[in-house]
């Protein structure tokens, strides 16, 4: 295999290798922490796992990993999770999936956060993705309002709703030049369950594949997509 699932692959593979006998675990959604599950599979470890969605959950049991909740498990070792935008400052947009709010509360659950990506979502300014918001199906025309007037230029109804049932829409901004401004804008509107930019601050490790197989390590740059610098 090469190309983009071998990047994919050669990252999610590597982000099961973070993970020992004994630990909690918390285990993220989509196609690559896919081959962190699959890989998990493959390997006899005692772990406890807490899954972000339903169709994680159904892969990691079919694999023969013990799936808790959230609240049996307490607090979680390490989660590791995919994104669809990784900034030099380590600051993601997730929810591509629709499973950024579950996402979310496990990875603050967890002591070690670990995101794996192909090379494609790293980029130097969030925004191009748009920002996934999971909402409650009360009002979504009004939060839709409130949306536009914040500054969004299209928000997009997604078909699919979230495994909590709430409904999912894509917010587009433009390029975001104060991710952790926006975050605490989008947290303060009624109405939006949660939103999938998630802060630098959340992520310890971040893992790229690439096409040929081959990972590395981004090291955070402190100094690059601070308010301030933008
Ligand atoms: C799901 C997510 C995923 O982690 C994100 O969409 C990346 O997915 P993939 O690894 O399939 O590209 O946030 O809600």
């Amino acid at each position: 295999v090469s190309g983009p699932d071998a990047a994919k692959e050669a990252a999610g593979r590597a982000g099961a290798a973070c993970i020992a006998t004994g630990m909690r675990v918390g285990l993220g959604t989509g196609s690559t922490v896919r081959h962190t599950i699959l890989a998990l599979g493959q390997r006899d470890l005692d772990i406890e796992c807490v899954a972000t969605s339903e169709s994680t959950r159904e892969l990691a049991e079919s694999l023969g990993l013990r799936v808790v909740a959230p609240d049996t498990a307490g607090a979680l070792d390490v989660a590791v999770d995919g994104a669809d935008e990784v900034d030099p400052a380590f600051n993601l947009v997730k929810g591509g999936g629709g499973a950024h709010t579950r996402e979310k509360v496990v990875a603050r659950m967890a002591e070690r956060f670990v995101v794996v990506v192909d090379g494609s979502k790293v980029v130097e300014r969030l925004g191009d993705f748009g920002v996934p918001l999971e909402v409650l199906d009360f009002a979504p025309g009004v939060v839709r309002a409130w949306l536009e007037a914040l500054g969004a230029e299209s928000v997009d109804p997604r078909e699919q709703r979230s495994d909590s049932g709430n409904l999912l829409l894509d917010a587009r901004f433009g390029p975001i030049l104060d991710p952790a401004g926006l975050a605490t804008t989008l947290s303060a509107v009624p109405g939006i369950v949660e939103h999938g930019l998630f802060p630098g601050e959340m992520v310890d490790r971040v893992i790229v594949g690439a096409p040929d197989g081959s990972v590395r390590d981004l090291s955070r740059d402190p100094t690059r997509n601070t308010p301030n610098s933008m």
